[in-house]
């Protein structure tokens, strides 16, 4: 209490003084009464201040309080008279000379500098010297950019808990661990770069070890096993590999466990049956083999095992053991069928990609229990029979995925009272009868996809009144009748297809003011005219209506539609003549016999069609001409210059790799004069030259005998998804990509194949990734300038790339991806991974493959696909780095998920925000956020609701 009332005085008592006279005589009171921090620490807190406020976020710690004990963040012991804890998390602290000033106060329970960009620790910290280490029992140094060893924190002979993730940290020597740090309960060491062994020289009492997302290999050592108080061990997204030792009886408190991300083989070890306190285990995206065991869920509530390769099948009991919550056995090889019973508690039951055989169980959901579920998939196995009418009892199900297995009859209508369902999927079956009309109850549906079935009769009216419909997908069925005039009424649908089907009579009303993007009724028998008024589908991408009856003329407000790429009116009796489209839409209106080309139209073959709207693109968007996507094969073959290099030619050393086949792409003379392919593998073989690294390739610099300097790329080929093996279609795939031209795109200049791998020779513009611009902390605070024409940068290349007619998918795209030829000129890097690694040879699962850890869509995990989709959400969440100057991954935490969490309300908005650049001006301020809007519409959990790269180029354009 008083220290609310001081504090209130201090901001607003010198302003309000008359008014509040009585309060500020109470508060002088209250000083008085309060013994003074010493004189010594005062003056230390008062550097400290300074230090702070000083740098580039300056004024944002508030001070203004004459007793240093009652700033925020700052504790003074009971007496006042000494500070106890520190708390300055986020102030953008990167002088490291506050640890000297900190090394002072030694009467130090509790620091907390986690969030700053400190890049290192003083000598003064290391040392002895620093009394502040004596008493301090909470460190907390996560999230800002440390890059030195482990073994520089020396002597806390009472700290308890160690807090070091997300740094730079490499391993060092950690064998003085155990001595100096004897009382250590909880130690965080996730996201840093170490490397090598499992450390197991810790103090044998610890509780807490976290050792996830680093580079950890190796198995796991037995001597992890002498830490038998562990609560909690994470060695999660390493590169572990082996069998696991079954020595987990030891570890009798285990509560969590996991091992997710990593190489390991072999059973889940038995011995995990002991350890009855485990409450949490994961262990998915590994190699686990053999069969799944009734113990595993005996005592676990959450189980992840996804991804791995376990096979047999599903023990009767598995899903029934009490308060089982969680159970993830998402593409494995299971068989046999889905055990009937299941836990009341169960409330997360994902069985997908397996092979999984009989029927959908009828009491997933007890009618009399208190029904948990809410997130239920069973997609992609060969499930047979009905949709059981008892799913009706799953009044909390708001997920659920039956796709893609041999289902077949009606759909209940019970399904219809599961009010709570978000997403219902039950494309690719057997199913037949009628759409339920009861589907109109579900209002909470946002996502209805009933394709490629056996449905027919009508659509029901209700549907589209759905208050959340967004995506609904009838495509390949039997549905008859008239599209339902209702349509005109729903408010937001995103993607509508019925194409396929039996649909007659006119096409509706749309509906005004929605942002649909797809509209299919292709393939129907659709009549009468196409409506003028659906230019009010104002954000419509692609409108296909081909293989119809529609007749009369295209009518002249489909020019409005200016996000429209692809219009289709293929095999129709239209008549007239094809108004004058944007050169960026691509028009198909075959098949009309009385259908004449506009005049002065722009019609041409499908190629010269895109390959003219890509270069308006270029041209109005860029404003400078970037690039060509030419796939011209006969000039490439006349000109291309192929060099065979035998043996024999080669100055034989035993580390230079043996080329087999090398050859220039490019055209220009100087690089073809200069390029030579002897040094370039030369410079491979010195790991001096390497100066980046990336998931799956590594940099060196190589200089040319004429003096200079190339860059060569060696792509990682250890991994068997790699498909180096057959080396002339990646050498044709080289050679496209090679003709590629745009400013923000790194084209390869020349290629090198040796025995076992591929090399890319570029042109050498290396000032570091953005990934180094934005957290490596040896630059200054990047200005919003130089952010937003990065974003711009890597937008107008990557549009580029998806509109390509062979479009280029990125399956890596990062901030370490991207380099930097200045602080403002990005170039997307790593465009042929897409054609060198193959993700369905992978042991792994996909989304292990496919790039780097918080870029990865979530929808990756069960499409096993790389799409446009996908790049646009990587690429939202490089802009929700620039934006908030934080890495992908952030204290295990993906940016991406932390950003939508707060995106719902504007006041929470703001904390995205990097206050290091969004407080330097109100035009700067109200651009972030005009960018965050479209950062978190890329990072939509929804691969259909995330706009497409040309609109995003075009939005980024507009915002102000
Ligand atoms: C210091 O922090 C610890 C935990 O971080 C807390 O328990 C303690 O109460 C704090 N001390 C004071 C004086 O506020
Ligand atoms: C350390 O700080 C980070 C970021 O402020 C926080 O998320 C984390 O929980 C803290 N660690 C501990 C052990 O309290
Ligand atoms: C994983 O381990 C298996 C078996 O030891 C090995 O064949 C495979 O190459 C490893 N995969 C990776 C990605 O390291
Ligand atoms: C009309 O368009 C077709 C392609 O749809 C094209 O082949 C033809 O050359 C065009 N005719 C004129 C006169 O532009």
């Amino acid at each position: 209490m008083a220290e609310r009332r001081y504090s209130l005085c201090a901001t607003h008592g010198f302003f309000l003084l008359p008014l509040l006279l009585p309060f500020l005589l109470s508060c002088v009171l209250d000083a008085a009464a309060a013994a003074a921090l010493n004189k010594t620490q005062d003056a230390i807190l008062r550097d400290i201040e300074r230090l702070v406020n000083s740098e580039s976020a300056n004024g944002r710690w508030n001070t203004a309080d004459p007793n240093p004990c009652l700033w925020r963040g700052i504790d003074c012991s009971s007496s006042g008279s000494s500070v106890v804890n520190i708390t300055l998390s986020n102030y953008g602290i990167s002088n490291s000379s506050i640890f000297d000033s900190l090394c002072r106060l030694d009467s130090l329970q509790t620091l907390d500098l986690s969030r700053n960009s400190l890049t290192d620790l003083t000598t003064q910290f290391s040392s002895p010297s620093c009394s502040m280490k004596e008493g301090l029992r909470f460190l907390n140094l996560s999230s800002n950019q440390l890059s030195s060893k482990l073994s520089n924190l020396l002597g806390f002979p009472h700290l308890e808990v160690l807090d070091l993730s997300s740094n730079y940290f490499t391993s060092g020597n950690l064998s003085a661990d155990s001595g100096s740090f004897p009382r250590l309960k909880s130690l965080n060491l996730s996201s840093n770069k170490l490397n090598g062994d499992v450390p197991t020289s810790m103090v044998d009492s610890l509780a807490e070890l976290v050792l996830s997302g680093n580079q950890l290999s190796g198995s796991i050592p037995p001597g992890l096993f002498k830490y038998g108080n562990l609560t909690l061990l994470d060695l999660s997204q390493n590169q572990l590999t082996g069998t696991v030792l079954d020595g987990f009886k030891s570890l009798s408190k285990l509560e969590t466990l996991l091992l997710s991300g990593n190489n390991l083989t072999g059973a889940i070890p038995p011995s995990l049956s002991n350890v009855t306190t485990l409450s949490r285990f994961a262990a998915n995206q590994n190699n686990f083999t053999g069969l799944l065991h009734s113990w595993i869920t005996q005592n676990v509530r959450m189980l992840d095992l996804s991804y791995n390769r376990l096979s047999g099948p599903i023990p009767p009991d598995f899903l029934s053991h009490q308060g089982l919550q969680t159970v993830d056995l998402t593409s494995n090889m299971l068989q046999g069928t889905i055990p009937s019973n299941f836990s009341q508690s169960l409330y997360r039951l994902r069985l997908g990609g397996n092979q999984l055989v009989g029927v959908i169980p009828a009491l997933i959901c007890d009618a009399n229990g208190m029904p948990k579920m809410s997130y239920l998939e069973l997609d992609n196995n060969d499930l047979t029979g009905h949709i059981p009418s008892e799913l009706g009892n799953c009044k909390s199900l708001s997920l659920l995925n039956l796709a893609s297995n041999s289902l077949e009859g009606q759909v209940p209508d019970q399904i219809s009272k599961l009010g709570k369902l978000v997403v219902l999927k039950l494309q690719n079956n057997k199913l037949s009868g009628v759409v339920p009309s009861t589907f109109s109850d579900l209002t909470s549906l946002s996502t209805l996809n009933l394709s490629l079935n056996s449905f027919s009769g009508v659509i029901p009216e209700g549907i589209f009144k759905l208050p959340k419909l967004s995506n609904l997908y009838f495509q390949g069925n039997k549905i008859s009748g008239a599209i339902p005039a209702s349509v005109s009424s729903s408010q937001f649908l995103i993607e509508l297809n019925l194409g396929d089907n039996a649909l007659s009579g006119t096409i509706p009303t749309m509906p005004t003011s929605v942002s649909t993007a797809l509209l299919n009724l292709s393939h129907n028998n659709l009549s009468g005219s196409i409506p003028s008024n659906i230019n009010s589908l104002s954000e419509l991408e692609i409108l296909d209506l081909s293989h119809n009856d529609l007749s009369g003329e295209v009518p002249p407000s489909l020019v409005d539609l200016q996000s429209l790429t692809e219009l289709d009116l293929s095999y129709n009796k239209l008549s007239g003549s094809v108004p004058i489209f944007s050169k960026t839409v691509d028009i198909n209106i075959i098949g009309n016999p009385d259908l004449v080309n506009g005049t002065g139209n722009n019609m041409d073959t499908p190629t010269t069609g895109k390959r003219k709207k890509l270069f308006i693109l270029i041209f109005v968007i860029a404003g400078a001409l970037a690039g060509l996507c030419v796939l011209a094969v006969i000039i490439m073959l006349l000109s291309k210059r192929v060099y065979r290099i035998e043996d024999e030619g080669l100055p034989v050393e035993e580390s230079v790799p043996h080329i087999i086949n090398g050859r220039l792409i490019t055209m220009n003379s100087i690089h073809t004069s200069a390029v030579d392919f002897v040094k370039a593998v030369e410079a491979v073989s010195n790991h001096q030259n390497i100066f980046l690294k990336t998931r799956f390739c590594t940099y060196y610099k190589a200089v040319m005998p004429n003096g200079s300097t190339y860059s060569v790329k060696k792509l990682h080929s250890s991994d068997k998804i790699f498909q180096i093996g057959s080396q002339e279609k990646f050498a044709r795939e080289i050679e496209v990509l090679g003709k590629l031209t745009n400013s923000n795109v790194m084209v390869p200049l020349a290629y090198i194949l040796t025995i076992d791998c591929a090399y890319l020779i570029y042109e050498h513009a290396y000032k570091g990734t953005v990934s180094d611009l934005l957290h490596d902390g040896k630059s200054d605070v990047i200005d919003w300038p130089s952010r937003y024409s990065i974003a711009l940068g890597v937008a107008q290349g990557l549009t580029f790339l998806h509109g390509c007619t062979q479009p280029v998918l990125l399956l890596d795209l990062s901030t370490r991806t991207i380099h930097l030829k200045s602080t403002k000129e990005p170039q997307i890097g790593d465009i042929e991974l897409y054609k060198a690694i193959d993700p369905s040879r992978s042991t792994g699962s996909f989304s292990t493959i496919a790039g780097t850890v918080g870029y990865i869509p979530p929808e990756y995990a069960y499409t096993m696909r790389l799409t446009m989709a996908g790049n646009v959400y990587s690429f939202g969440v490089i802009l929700l780095e620039l934006l908030a100057g934080k890495p992908s991954v952030n204290d295990g935490i993906e940016l991406a998920k932390w950003a939508l969490s707060l995106s719902g309300r504007s006041d929470q908005r703001e904390q995205i925000l990097d206050t290091r650049v969004s407080g330097t001006s109100i035009a700067v301020h109200s651009q972030m956020l005009s960018v965050l809007n479209i950062a978190l519409s890329c990072v939509a959990f929804s691969p259909d609701a995330r706009p497409k790269m040309r609109n995003v180029l075009r939005m980024l354009f507009n915002a102000k």
